[in-house]
């Protein structure tokens, strides 16, 4: 590697006190940063035409001073600043202290199908003309509006044409989009699920909008407590964090609440190809496209580091969220959407699906056995769905106390967060050993708070 040194102007007697004042300063400065791999003395000595002992030494000296490091075999290194250090071991540090991730966000990113995605790059580099790589459409490209037209209605019942998709990042995205749409036409509040989704009511929020929570219980949102608002947000196929399907009189009555309210229903479709007892209820949508938003992304079934998502709106909405998204900007790069269009064209979606599904129903059933042998006193609840079980804690139970201790032996879990005390247990991440010593660690956990 080449390194701008300008021997002649540095203060210092020898030049070796010259290299070394150089090499300080590019330090201090952060022009050489840390981890930045410096040339082997015999290669800076012929490219400062000095002698090797001059560089040989002037590293030596650095690396006393802790200004550089030597790697065996590696060469020589700038190390870290000490605030570096301390920064960047912070991250380090906490992702080691991570043992076991039971977030019920994280799916199993170990199954992310790499090497079809690549192939689908691959077809997409080769054919995509060259109008392509420009500025994406705000509404998403074509190809992809189109399969997922297709794979909407064949998976979930979804009733819509491609004309009525506008391609997003992720559900969040999607939503905001709603909500702006909404705002605009002078809406000001809108119901959410309580307990819900955090995403929902802060993106509610940041369009300006009063978000008005609605109770769930074990058949989902309470439909009959939705009052005066325009728009309620709903999770129907999966009830983040209750675990709740929405019950076929409920989803009746919502669509019922909808029509006579002149209002809409925001269907979160966000994990409903997880469902390991029978096939999964169609989208409410299917039911009622007039009155019903469909959004749905990839952040569970690929990995939320696609960024893709996309929503379903009936047609008086379109044209300002098309306006929103055009001026924002936030559209996932051509390139990604017809890569993903590939997969769902070519079966490729399906297979992983199918693959994921298997993972998951034998990591849910290890789990709820390890809790049944080791925690048989606090009820499981949940449908067989998604990535997470809900376990009822003891009432009086300390919640959040319980998440920070279980954080502190390196155990991720989330807290239901309202109603009575529960913890929301991922098993998307986590493989079939490592459930045992991660029930382990939440018994100790558990036990811990109490003996106190
Ligand atoms: C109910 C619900 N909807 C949506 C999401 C996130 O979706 P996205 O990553 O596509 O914004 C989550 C959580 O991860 C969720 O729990």
């Amino acid at each position: 590697m080449d390194l701008h040194i300008d021997l002649a102007s540095s203060p210092g007697r020898s030049l070796r006190a010259r290299l070394e004042h150089c090499l300080r300063e590019g330090i201090r400065s952060g022009q050489l940063a840390a981890d930045t791999r410096l040339p082997s003395t015999r290669e800076l000595c012929r490219q400062l035409g000095v002698s090797r002992g001059v560089v040989f030494d002037a590293y030596a000296q650095l690396t006393a001073e802790g200004y550089l490091h030597t790697r065996g075999g590696g060469g020589t290194i700038v190390a870290p600043a000490v605030g570096d250090a301390e920064r960047s071991a912070a991250p380090a540090a906490r992702s080691s202290a991570i043992r076991y991730d039971m977030s019920p966000f994280t799916p199993a990113l170990g199954g992310f199908p790499r090497r079809a995605l690549a192939t689908a790059l691959t077809r997409v580099l080769r054919d995509v003309p060259d109008q392509g790589l420009g500025l994406p459409d705000p509404a998403g490209t074509a190809q992809l509006r189109h399969a997922l037209a297709a794979y909407l209605g064949r998976v979930r019942g979804v009733r819509t044409d491609a004309e009525q998709i506008v391609i997003t990042t992720s559900l969040r995205h999607g939503l905001g989009l709603v909500w702006r749409a909404l705002a605009a036409r002078g809406v000001r509040r809108v119901a959410v699920e309580q307990p819900g989704w955090p995403g929902t009511r802060d993106t509610a929020l940041r369009a300006g909008l009063e978000p008005v929570p609605i109770a769930v219980d074990e058949q989902g949102l309470i439909v009959e407590r939705l009052d005066d608002v325009a728009a309620v947000a709903v999770a129907p196929a999966h009830q983040y964090p209750t675990g709740a399907v929405l019950s076929p009189e409920r989803r009746r009555a919502l669509l019922d609440w909808a029509r006579y309210a002149g209002a809409l229903v925001i269907e979160d479709d966000y994990d409903a190809e997880y469902r390991y007892d029978h096939q999964p209820v169609g989208s409410l949508q299917g039911m009622d496209p007039a009155h019903v938003v469909y959004g749905g992304s990839t952040s569970k079934t690929l990995a939320p580091g696609l960024r893709l998502g996309w929503i379903v709106l009936p047609e008086p909405l379109l044209g300002s969220v098309l306006a929103d998204q055009g001026t924002h900007g936030t559209i996932p790069s051509p390139i990604v959407q017809l890569a993903f269009a590939d997969l769902i064209e070519r079966g490729e979606l399906d297979r992983h699906l199918r693959r994921q599904r298997r993972r998951y129903r034998s990591q849910r059933a290890a789990l709820l056995a390890e809790l049944a042998g080791r925690l048989p006193s606090l009820p499981v609840r949940g449908a067989a769905a998604g990535l997470y079980v809900v376990l009822d804690l003891p009432p009086g139970a300390d919640e959040a106390a319980i998440v920070k201790a279980a954080r502190r032996r390196g155990l991720v879990i989330e807290a239901r967060g309202a109603g009575r005390p529960a913890l929301v247990l991922g098993y998307g991440a986590l493989s079939i050993d490592a459930i045992k010593p991660a029930v382990v660690e939440l018994a100790a956990c558990l036990a811990g708070p109490r003996r106190s």
